[in-house]
């Protein structure tokens, strides 16, 4: 694989992890770091070995938002015609579910990333926000719409008009925008365990499960629902279907063999 400006990536068993790795800015997501992301994500999602993806920073931060320096003399012409970081959207069609261990600080673009991501889960010292407001600008990768589905109309609000109210760990937990907060050092091991139990699930299904789900952001509900029947209607075409219900009436464990 090419070697890496911006990120470290290994596998644990079927778990891969992602480590954002621009330590001097504190990981901020300048142009270059996001196209490598999307390029091992994508790696990740067609390798058949991967179950699921952890994505996550330094104690310090997950990341402080997209790059002030690198975007700071832009223009509306080149943002409109490129369509600036149009490109980071690319994460929300990654198939297999993604966990985000933040610790530190997860600001504008941070809390964007980790937003698009399936599962966050939150060190004690986690910090949420909004500040594009303080630049003058305002969210750009889904903070005043994924950020209102996760945390409400009122928090969402007050965060992205002030740039300054954000939100601590067990703040974010108790919004249901983080499943669970952990101590700092303690985060990624919880979120590696959790992204290991999805993994030696059944892959197929469990990418059906995140579909399901992704979809109720974006259909009616009876629509919805339809769509929820016919994917579980489609698993009993499944042979891992047949071993988890087949193993269940013999009382012993499933072996799920992703087909
Ligand atoms: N872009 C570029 N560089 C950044 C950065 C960012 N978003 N965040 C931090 N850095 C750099 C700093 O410039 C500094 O670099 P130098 O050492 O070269 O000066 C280095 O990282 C360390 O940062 P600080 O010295 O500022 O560290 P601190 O502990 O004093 O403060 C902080 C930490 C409060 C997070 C502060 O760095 C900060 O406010 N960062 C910007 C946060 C922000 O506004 N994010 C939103 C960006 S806009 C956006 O994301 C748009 C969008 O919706 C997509």
């Amino acid at each position: 694989s090419p070697k890496l400006e911006y990120l470290l990536t290994e596998t644990r068993g079927r778990v891969a992890l992602v480590t954002l790795h621009r330590p001097k800015a504190l990981n901020a997501l300048c142009n270059g770091l996001f196209v490598e992301l999307n390029q091992v994500l994508k790696d990740f999602d067609n390798n058949k070995d991967i179950g699921s993806i952890v994505i996550t920073g330094s104690e310090r931060a997950f990341a402080a938002g997209a790059d002030i320096k690198e975007m700071k003399d832009r223009q509306f012409i080149e943002n409109y015609v490129e369509d600036f970081l149009g490109h980071w959207t690319q994460i929300t069609k990654i198939r297999k579910p993604i966990i985000a261990a933040v610790n530190g600080f997860a600001l504008g673009g941070g809390c964007e990333l980790a937003m698009m991501c399936d599962i966050i889960y939150a060190g004690d010292k986690a910090v949420f926000g909004q500040p594009e407001i303080k630049l003058g600008t305002i969210p750009g990768a889904g903070g005043t719409q994924r950020l209102v589905k996760a945390v409400g109309k009122s928090k969402a609000m007050e965060m992205c008009l002030t740039g300054s109210v954000n939100l601590t760990a067990q703040e974010a937990e108790a919004a249901g925008l983080v499943s669970k907060v952990y101590p700092a050092e303690q985060v990624l091991d919880e979120a590696i365990k959790t992204a290991s139990k999805i993994a030696n699930l059944s892959t197929p299904v469990v990418q059906m499960v995140k579909d399901a789900i992704n979809q109720s952001f974006e259909m009616p509900l009876q629509a919805g629902l339809t769509f929820e029947r016919r994917l579980f209607h489609s698993t009993f075409a499944s042979n891992d279907q047949k071993e988890g219900m087949g193993a269940f009436a013999e009382k012993r464990k499933p072996n799920f063999t992703n087909n």
